[in-house]
């Protein structure tokens, strides 16, 4: 039943969203190897609506994340205090060639920066991080929808709130807990981006099709990026569990 409810969900929610704006970033490929690509770019298409799908250094592209990228606009450093540059390769997609570097040195886009630890490590960081990354956010959607939503697809796991208190799987965190972490609406609004949700969840628009030789097991969560907005905007409204105390008790 929950999944014949979650399909629909799903189904009768979605819109699609245009793909034509496809544009191509080079960058190294150990880069890629170590997923900077899959941490960074859909955090810029959830801002932006743009596409931006990463390349080989070698390959046709719009723009190019290197060290030595000649006029290129210097966007981080890394832990070998390395400065990367974007620069455009051409007069192609200038637009959004442009929106995205501007979206680089934003304050979400160093705060997507400097959350990427694929080993619980920072590897980069942006010239101005004593400056607040951490800034509020403030999240639009529909919190009524994205309460009911919570519950249908997220709930079957997560405690969501007292409506399903006794209905989380066993050491999943509560919404209450992911509510207290800083930067918590980043990591909700990219939630799909983290295991184990890209199992079994796709985002309209977002996601790869599950892979054929690789079988969902259970009810796959299919929704859209409004969905996952309305969602977020409703956990905006949860009280966070005081995780501070517990530990200032200590
Ligand atoms: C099938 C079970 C399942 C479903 C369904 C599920 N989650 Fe999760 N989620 C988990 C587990 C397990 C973790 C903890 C993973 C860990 O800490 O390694 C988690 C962690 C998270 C985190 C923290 C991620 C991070 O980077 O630390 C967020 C945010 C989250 N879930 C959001 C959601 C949202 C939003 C939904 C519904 C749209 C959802 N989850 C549906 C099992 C689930």
């Amino acid at each position: 039943m929950r999944f014949v409810l979650a399909f629909i969900v799903g189904l009768l929610s979605g819109h699609a969203v245009a793909d034509d704006a496809l544009v191509r970033l080079a960058m190294p490929d150990a880069m890629r190897q170590i997923g900077f690509d899959k941490h960074l770019l859909p955090r810029f298409k959830f801002k932006t609506r743009i596409a931006v799908t990463a390349v080989a250094p070698d390959a046709p592209a719009d723009m190019v994340l290197a060290v030595e990228a000649d006029g290129g606009t210097r966007v981080f450093s890394d832990d070998a205090g390395a400065v990367w540059r974007v620069a455009a390769t051409g007069e192609a997609r200038a637009e959004e060639v442009r929106a995205f570097i501007d979206w680089l040195r934003s304050t979400p886009g160093k705060a997507a920066i400097e959350t990427f630890a694929p080993d619980g490590v920072a590897l980069f960081t942006t010239e101005v991080r004593s400056q607040s990354v951490a800034a509020a956010e403030t999240v639009d959607g529909d919190t009524a929808l994205g309460s009911r939503l919570a519950l249908v697809h997220c709930g079957r796991c997560h405690v969501v709130d007292a409506r399903n208190r006794m209905g989380g799987i066993g050491s999943t965190p509560s919404f209450a807990a992911l509510r207290a972490r800083a930067r918590w609406s980043d990591l909700f609004l990219t939630f799909w981006t983290a295991n184990p949700h890209p199992s079994f969840t796709q985002v309209q628009g977002y996601t790869e099709p599950f892979a054929a030789d690789r079988p969902v097991h259970i009810a796959p969560v299919l929704m859209t990026m409004e969905e996952l907005e309305a969602i977020t905007a409703f956990v905006a409204t949860i009280e966070p569990k005081d995780l501070g105390r517990q530990v200032e008790a200590n």
